[in-house]
This record gives C-alpha cells, structure tokens and sequence, in this order.
C-alpha cells in the first residue's frame, strides 16, 4: 500500500494582511498575536472561492508532475469552506482543471490531506487508479466570525495539491481519532424549517483554544512516536517535520518532545500563511518542494491534527 509524489502545486490569494489590519477589526494587536501564535499576516480572498484557488493548485501540480488532467483516474478534495455542499468541492475542481474522472470529498477539517494520503494509498494498493489528485483548498475567511478575537487572528485562505502514483514512497501512517464537537466546530445552518424547535446554532467557526492547544501538543508526539515505533524509524534518520501550521507555540512544543530530531528540520510557513485547515500540508510541501529544499530519498514525518478531534502521522520518502 504505497504511493509517489509525482507533483506539487499551490496558491494564494494576492491581500496579504497584517496582525495590525486585523487589529482595525477587533480589539488584539501584532505583538499578541506574533507572540502567541507566531502569524505575522495571512492571505485573504476578496474574488476568488476556494474551488477556483484548489483549481489553481492542482493544475500547478499536474504540471510539475508533467501530465493531463485527463490522464488523472481520481480526484479528492478536502475543504470546511468551500462554497456549496453539493456539489462536492472534487466535482467543481474536476470541471475546473477539464478532468473527467470520479471524483468526491473527504471531511477530517485540519487532518484531511492525510486522511486523504491514506485513502489514496490503499487505492493506488487495489491496482484500479494509477493516478490520483489530492487537492486541499480552503476560504476560511468566509467561515470566521470577524468580530470573534479568539479565532479570526488564527485562520488563512490558499490550497495546496499533490498528484500521486504507484510507488514504494509511503511507509506508513499512525492515527487516533477522538468523536465530539465541543472543543472545535464549525456548524451549518442552512434551511428554514417551520418544524424545527432548537436553538440554530452560530454557522462560524468555535474553538476552544486552550483544549485545542493541549490535544495538539499531546497526541502530535505521541503519534509520531507510534509511527516511528511501528516503522523501525530512529528520529535521527528524520530528515523534515511537516506539521499541520496552526500555531509556531505547538510546533515548538512538538519538537521539544522529539529530542532526537533537530529543531531546524521541523518546516513552518505560519509566519505569513497562517492556518489555512486541510491546505497547510500541501501548501508547505510545495513551497519547500519549489524552493529545491527535498532531495529525492529524504524521509519526512508529516503530522496533522484538527477537528474530530483527530492526530494522524504518516512517513514519506521523498
Ligand atoms: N488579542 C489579544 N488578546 C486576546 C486575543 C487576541 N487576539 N485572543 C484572546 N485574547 C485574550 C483572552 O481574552 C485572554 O484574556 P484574559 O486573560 O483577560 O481572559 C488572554 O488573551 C489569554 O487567552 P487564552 O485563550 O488563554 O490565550 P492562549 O495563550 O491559550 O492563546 C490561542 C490562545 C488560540 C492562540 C491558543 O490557545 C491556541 O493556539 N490554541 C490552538 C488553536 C488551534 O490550533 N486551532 C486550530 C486547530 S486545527
């Protein structure tokens, strides 16, 4: 069961906007935010969905990957703000990029480019796709509440994508998924029944942060922990760290736990991305991937954790 990195794409939105712009908004400033977080400014959408900005990404990974869309025999998409529920955010990008093959969505909020991975691979395992594209897009911004200081600080818009082959590249995967909506959510609230008696619920996005913060800096090890155990894999022979980005404090605290692995290998844009969910895996791996810093053979841990809650940990060589 295992999968190659033909390819990777990605793209933000050109509105970059600082600590201090947000601080226009709500009663927070840079120093705060920077200090808590390490988010300096996040891209910011103004005319573009996040089914046009994760068509962007993955025809920017079919071409690195150097084939068609219509050479792709599936395609799966991740998002907790694309623009409808049906249709699904995959058939939008299949119109999109001139695809014609199946295509449909995965929901694990922050850990769905991995959970995607994982499908992906057993997949590629039963022999029936040769070529899978996993796109992960999201327009947080439309899903914040901009008045809510705890939360619209934290958030950013891009996408990222990648195009997978058969190959022996994927080594592994260790997972604990946690069912509950109290700590992190983001309801719908779509309909008007005149039968329906309960509160409607507020459709943006609650987190509780301090639980949150603990889940991540608990399970994120402990994750990686088990995938190295279970992989044979010393932390030395480690040579990147690409965690989900959504604060630089959980990053940091990730690698404190990991001793044997050095601080410098653990990967982070956050400084100017922020959290973009299902996108930051993807996004980070195309920039580090572009910038030529990944030799082919480097074994990466790459780890996520989100809503569900959920961790997940899988071992790539590049
Ligand atoms: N600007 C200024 N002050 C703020 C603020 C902001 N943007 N947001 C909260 N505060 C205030 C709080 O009101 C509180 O004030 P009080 O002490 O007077 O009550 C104080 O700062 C401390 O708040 P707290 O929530 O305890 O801060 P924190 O150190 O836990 O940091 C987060 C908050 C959100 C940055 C942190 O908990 C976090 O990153 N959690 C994980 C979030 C995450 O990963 N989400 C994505 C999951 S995929």
């Amino acid at each position: 069961m295992s999968f190659r990195i033909m390819g990777t794409g990605s793209y933000l939105p050109p509105l970059s906007v600082t600590n201090d712009d947000i601080a226009k908004y709500v009663d927070t400033n840079d120093e705060w935010i920077s200090t808590r977080t390490g988010i300096r400014s996040r891209h910011v959408a103004t005319d573009e969905t996040a089914s046009e900005m994760g068509a962007k990404a993955a025809l920017e990974a079919l071409k690195d990957a150097g084939i068609q869309a219509d050479e792709l025999d599936l395609i799966l998409c991740a998002t907790v703000s694309g623009e409808y529920i049906v249709p699904s955010m995959a058939c939008l990008i299949q119109r999109a990029i001139g695809a014609h093959c199946p295509a449909f969505d995965m929901s694990s909020a922050c850990s769905a480019f991995l959970v995607m991975m994982e499908t992906a691979a057993a997949y590629l395992a039963t022999g029936r796709y040769r070529r899978i594209l996993l796109v992960g897009t999201e327009q947080m911004s439309r899903v914040l509440d901009w008045t809510d200081r705890s939360t619209c600080i934290l958030f950013g818009d891009g996408a990222g994508a990648v195009v997978l082959e058969p190959g022996e590249n994927y080594l592994g995967s260790h997972m604990v998924f946690m069912g509950g909506e109290e700590v992190l959510n983001l309801p719908t609230n779509v309909g008007n029944s005149p039968y329906w008696t309960l509160e409607r619920p507020r459709d943006t996005v609650n987190m509780n942060g301090g639980e949150t913060y603990k889940f991540a800096t608990r399970t994120v090890p402990q994750e990686i922990l088990a995938l190295l155990e279970q992989t044979g894999t010393q932390q030395s022979e480690i040579d990147w760290v690409v965690c989900h980005q959504a604060n630089q404090r959980i990053i940091d605290a990730v690698a404190r736990r990991l001793k044997g692995i050095a601080p410098e290998k653990f990967l982070s844009n956050i400084a100017d991305h922020g959290n973009t969910t299902a996108a930051t895996i993807p996004l980070l791996l195309d920039e580090c991937n572009k910038k030529g810093m990944f030799k082919r053979g480097d074994l990466m841990v790459v780890a996520a954790f989100g809503g569900g809650l959920s961790c997940i940990a899988s071992l790539i060589r590049w």
